[in-house]
């Protein structure tokens, strides 16, 4: 994004780029610099969504900001020091604690949908919790579930069952499946309010100095499901997803094996994507939206 002599005279050293976000060292801090880059089944895709890192870097830090005293997270501030000039990372940026990032995915489902919908059929549970029989696809779940995964660094992350959950996080397993829960139900009743449903969704934590933080990005478009209420009472599982299901979608119907080089994204997917991920920044966090209107726009 930057020019290397840029970053240096700033006292900046790219890390390493994840798949949306760019990462950089600054003095002992982490910086997370969200692009507009998209993946889908754990590849990039060829397109960006313009002005998409924004979006979902705001939403994470309204959320950040409104759960800190839940659960501590590292999230240091949003603000550029006055002495790094880089205006195009305006909004885009995270400065972070940096933490050792546990590696798991840390799910929360609170509806029968995609995989666990798939293994409902099959076997009558969702990550091996047993659920009563005939529910429909898209109904609620009698209570949230916590279901992780492996954080894989190549290829498609992999369900992980209790016990080896277990192994991975020792004592700190009860608080953790607590905490996703919570901060689950946390986020569902505020979206609520705000017309709009969190289906599911992704949470990362990290240690330091022998302390846990909620890591990364949290209940954005990109690591949940969104629907809308309005849409929810008419058409429940079968409702318009305001999240990267559009793309997931739209891949399927290309039926693409999922192996790299990934497919194409059309120009009315890219802007459909664009403006549904602008609709829950909108209702979720309105004074964020407006104070960076210009640069979000169309
Ligand atoms: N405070 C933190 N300390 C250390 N690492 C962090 C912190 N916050 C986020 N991360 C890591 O930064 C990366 C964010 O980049 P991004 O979201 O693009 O990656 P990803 O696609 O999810 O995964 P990958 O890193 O495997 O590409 C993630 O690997 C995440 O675990
Ligand atoms: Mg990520």
């Amino acid at each position: 994004m930057e020019a290397k002599q840029d970053l240096e005279r700033f006292g900046l050293r790219k890390i390493r780029s994840g798949k949306v976000r760019d990462l950089y060292a600054w003095k002992e801090e982490l910086w997370m610099v969200t692009t507009d880059r998209v993946s889908a089944f754990d590849c990039i895709l060829p397109e960006v969504i313009p002005t998409k890192g924004i979006i979902i870097n705001q939403i994470a830090l309204g959320w950040l900001e409104k759960t800190s005293l839940l659960f501590p997270n590292a999230l240091l501030t949003e603000e550029l020091p006055h002495e790094v000039n880089l205006p195009e990372w305006k909004g885009r940026l995270m400065r972070m604690l940096p933490c050792d990032p546990i590696p798991m995915e840390f799910i929360a489902r609170g509806y029968l949908v995609g995989s666990g919908w798939k293994e409902y059929l099959e076997k009558g549970t969702v990550g091996g919790y047993r659920l009563p029989p005939h529910l429909t696809f898209g109904s609620p779940l009698p209570e949230p579930l916590f279901s992780p995964t492996t954080k894989a660094k190549e290829g498609h992350d992999e369900a992980l069952d209790i016990e080896s959950a277990k192994k991975i996080l020792g004592d700190d397993y009860e608080l953790l499946k607590n905490m996703t829960l919570d901060l689950y139900l946390f986020g569902k009743k505020y979206a609520y309010q705000k017309g709009l449903i969190l289906v599911d969704t992704k949470f990362e934590f990290g240690r330091r100095d022998e302390k846990l933080y909620l890591i990364d990005e949290m209940l954005t478009p990109d690591s949940s499901r969104f629907w809308l209420v309005e849409d929810y009472e008419k058409h429940k599982g079968n409702s318009a997803h305001y999240d990267k299901q559009i793309i997931r979608k739209y891949l399927e119907q290309l039926k693409w094996n999922k192996q790299p080089p990934p497919p194409h994204l059309s120009q009315e997917i890219i802007r459909e994507t664009q403006k549904r991920y602008k609709e829950v920044l909108s209702r979720l966090f309105p004074e964020r939206l407006k104070k960076l209107e210009a640069s979000i726009s169309p």
